[in-house]
């Protein structure tokens, strides 16, 4: 690994409320630590290579904390149904389709080249119930240098029969998958992903408790989402108050644990996941798309919990982090005016600062260029967004970054200290 030296317009952001900026500079690692940005080069380096990217942005890698893999083939397709309908209509029948490898390879392989031509450096990511499939994309995405906790699903109840697992073929399946990958990869790691409440039995979701302790392994599902899926969930648990904690009944909190979505949590859901650590990934996209809800971001934020982006693909419909901040801070433009101004809005800083350091943090010390942090940066070329146009700032060039970029603005990426 050695030393990476980058060369160009440094911004991230150490405080969420606020970018740092350095013209012209110097990012330099060592074995995947960073040690410091620099006005000019230090006397030390004067005979490494220094990657020169002139004019444009450097950028902390992008996290999405929650997307599943095996739906990226129908992204921007039946955004009209509502979540459980849309379960039942597109994400079923599209899952089930990954038993068969040739078909797995073709559309795993086009959505990590996705993520990687968007900048997304990390990920948390649902596979299948079915193993080979989910083993097969672990190795894809290695191969595209994603670093991703990776899931193979749990499902045995509450879902149609070809996609219904046996309960007890769940659990031996998982500890299979586990024995197959921990330890395999460089940048892949599996986590524990019971799919949501409503299609796990109590047994599964306990056993998925008892696996992530004896293993010491990260947890990944859906909470909160949708008042139909609550319902459902509640309706089964019916001496718990929240989707919250249920899990937490089963051991399926900890600061290892990301849930996405948390729409509508009660105060003592949000009081038992900041205390136990957990981090939520805020899906803007995918919330208005399944029609779930607008969650109170800003106030998870105000007490302290632990706040990331995901894409949720194919609830979204985009695989761009500059996207999820975007929306982010529209629907918390839209929470804001639907709380007589109570909740306040996010600022561009804050939402780049959840698609960064916000979300990097559930992968440890990633997602800003402090000292120590890991070396993941995005290169950023925004010279077809107008930049000629005005003398803009480099925090302007972001913010018209995170509002009007695409894939053909991300023009490099450097992951755990490796080049891409
Ligand atoms: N809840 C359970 N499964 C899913 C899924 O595939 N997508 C979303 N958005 N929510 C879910
Ligand atoms: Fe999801």
């Amino acid at each position: 690994m050695g030393t990476l030296i980058l060369k160009g317009n440094i911004i991230h952001t150490p405080q969420k409320d606020k970018f740092e900026c350095h013209e012209n500079a110097y990012l330099i690692s060592k074995d995947n630590s960073i040690v410091g940005i620099f006005d000019s080069l230090p006397e030390e380096y004067k005979n490494e290579y220094v990657y020169d990217y002139g004019n444009k942005l450097i950028i902390p890698g992008l996290s999405d904390l929650h997307v599943h893999a095996s739906q990226y083939v129908y992204c921007g397709l039946g955004i009209d149904l509502q979540l459980m309908d849309w379960l039942g209509t597109y994400a079923f029948p599209t899952e089930c389709k990954y038993s068969d490898l040739d078909y797995a390879k073709v559309y795993y392989e086009a959505f990590a080249e996705s993520l990687a031509k968007n900048g997304t450096t990390r990920a948390v990511v649902f596979a299948t119930k079915h193993v080979e499939g989910t083993e097969l994309l672990m190795d894809i995405l290695e191969k595209h240098k994603i670093a991703a906790y990776v899931g193979k699903v749990n499902m045995d109840m509450f879902c149609p029969d070809y996609i219904c697992e046996d309960t007890k073929q769940s659990i031996a399946d998982t500890e299979r998958w586990l024995k197959d990958t921990i330890g395999k990869y460089k940048m892949v790691q599996p986590a524990i992903t019971p799919r949501f409440i409503p299609t796990c039995s109590s047994e599964v979701l306990k056993a998925m408790g008892e696996l992530a302790k004896k293993y010491d392994l990260h947890i990944h599902t859906h909470s909160t989402e949708d008042i139909g899926e609550i319902e459902i969930s509640l309706g089964r648990y019916k001496d718990f108050p929240s989707d919250g904690h249920v899990y937490d009944s089963f051991n399926l909190l900890t600061d290892k644990t990301v849930l996405a979505h948390f729409i509508f949590p009660t105060k003592e859901e949000m009081e038992l996941i900041r205390d136990r650590g957990v981090t939520i990934a805020h899906c803007p996209q995918s919330n208005g798309n399944v029609r779930a809800g607008v969650p109170p971001i800003r106030q998870l934020m105000n007490m302290g919990v632990k706040v990331g982006l995901g894409s949720d693909i194919a609830g979204g419909y985009s695989v761009s982090i500059f996207r999820a901040m975007a929306d982010a801070e529209y629907l918390s433009k839209i929470r804001w005016m639907e709380t007589g101004k109570e909740d306040t809005y996010l600022s561009v800083p804050e939402a780049f600062f959840l698609g960064t350091k916000g979300g990097g943090s559930y992968f440890g010390k990633v997602g800003s260029f402090e000292e120590g942090y890991e070396m993941d940066a995005v290169i950023i070329d925004d010279s077809n967004l107008g930049t000629h146009l005005d003398n803009f700032s480099l925090e302007q060039r972001i913010e018209r970054v995170i509002h009007m970029a695409d894939d053909r603005n991300v023009v490099g990426r450097f992951v755990m200290g490796e080049k891409a």
